[in-house]
């Protein structure tokens, strides 16, 4: 097989065969295939897609390209869940240990924040002592004892992804729909979970910013679950405006202890409560109720006995940035709008995210929102605080913002849309 026959023919819109999947992942992985010769191929799949069929091969292939983890010795059914990336979005951390709490096993593997989106393994470092790297038997070991671990995946899981993943980002090759239902799927199929619930996200902040493309990426991704025999359904949910009321790592954690408490903002409870009713439907445990696990304190005991048993300290203080910066609202009104992109953008300047895969993130850096899309507003009041140990970034976090919220006349009526738009199985 030569590489160049098979970049020709995505290039001249035909159909890659097995054979060329097969050997082209393969080749790649080994570093027989050129990163000029992958991103070039990378690229024609981006403008030509791809068929279902050459969707599913790829996956197929890059799942081979590495171990898959065996979950068979666990007595509790398994749930995983996948958000495709937002701003302000924590849910993982409450939601592991909530599903937990209602008797199924969550091996949640998880990753880093890039660019505008959070990671939830940035946010859980901010609790001092804990560990994300954990190694298959330490991984296996909480989720036998507590019942949900969050944790990187080790390197030896999808190879092959890991490395594309990477050139995908440096060449603009993300925003595809076959590449990302292929990355995200082969991952968690790989993992080993009996069930996954997807959390597509559709909106300025998502990689999916309308619902037509966000409805294509979820029933590609359902299909290719179901085809390898994980039970798979897929939430649509809306990312034009932050979850919660904080995006930025230790802010992150304390917003989510709170919801673990009983409380938290209504959107993050609503969608939580949301992905852990699929989650435990596709775990065969649908008479569980995570409303009272919540209420009771039985999801809170998880979280601190799941932080503890990866080295962490659920009682310490959470980091706190040296610096803070208020920006009033100007006028008085009904917000109407906060964008999602603007507000992670501007958290990322200021130090909650990276610009590259190496680069460290500031614990305490980020953006509180002391208003959401419907609330009452005064002139003066405090609508944003910015966090960050490096207050030079305040002017250039500030540019973005201008134009992040809209505020209209006091009295206008003002209807929230919903959070979950759509499910998808
Ligand atoms: N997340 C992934 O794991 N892969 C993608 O391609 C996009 C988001």
């Amino acid at each position: 097989m030569d590489v160049i026959s098979v970049i020709r023919t995505k290039r001249d819109r035909g159909e890659l065969t097995p054979e060329h999947i097969d050997w082209v992942i393969d080749a790649y992985t080994r570093g027989e295939v050129a990163h000029e010769q992958m991103s070039s191929l990378a690229m024609a799949i981006f403008l030509n897609g791809m068929t279902r069929k050459e969707i599913a091969r790829w996956t197929a292939a890059m799942i081979a390209s590495g171990d898959r983890m065996d979950f068979s010795s666990l007595t509790r059914p398994t749930a995983d869940k996948h958000s495709t990336g937002g701003v302000g979005d924590k849910i993982t951390l409450p939601l592991a240990p909530l599903v937990a709490a209602c008797g199924a096993a969550v091996p949640q593997l998880s990753g880093r924040g890039l660019g505008h989106t959070g990671g939830t393994l940035d946010k859980l470092e901010a609790i001092p002592g804990w560990r994300a790297n954990l190694t298959n038997a330490e991984m296996l070991g909480v989720l036998d004892s507590v019942g949900s671990v969050i944790c990187a995946a080790g390197d030896g899981l999808a190879p092959a992804d890991k490395k594309l993943y990477a050139l995908r980002d440096v060449t603009g090759t993300v925003e595809s729909i076959p590449l990302i239902a292929s990355s995200i799927m082969s991952k968690k199929i790989a993992e080993g979970t009996g069930s996954l619930v997807l959390d597509v996200k559709v909106g300025s902040g998502a990689f999916m910013k309308n619902i037509t493309d966000a409805r294509e990426l979820a029933s590609t991704m359902v299909g290719l679950g179901t085809d390898h025999g994980v039970r798979t359904t897929a939430l649509l949910t809306d990312m034009a405006t932050p979850l919660g009321r904080t995006a930025g790592n230790a802010l992150e954690v304390r917003e989510s202890v709170e919801v673990l408490a009983g409380g938290g903002p209504a959107d993050v409870v609503e969608l939580t409560l949301a992905l852990a009713r699929e989650m435990l439907d596709a775990a065969g445990l649908p008479d569980a109720d995570p409303a009272k696990a919540l209420a009771d304190g039985t999801a809170m005991d998880h979280w601190r006995r799941m932080i503890r048993a990866q080295g962490g300290d659920p009682d310490a203080p959470l980091p706190t940035a040296r610096e803070t910066h208020v920006v009033p609202a100007p006028q008085t009104g009904v917000l109407t709008t906060l964008d999602a992109y603007a507000v992670g953008l501007a958290a990322w300047r200021l130090g909650a995210g990276r610009a590259r895969k190496e680069d460290p993130v500031q614990a305490g850096a980020g953006i509180e929102l002391h208003a959401k899309p419907g609330d009452a507003v005064v002139a003066g009041q405090p609508l944003l605080t910015l966090h960050t140990d490096t207050p030079d970034t305040f002017d250039y976090a500030l540019k973005g913002l201008d134009s992040a919220y809209g505020i209209a006349p006091a009295g206008t009526e003002f209807t929230r849309g919903p959070i979950v738009l759509d499910r998808i199985a």
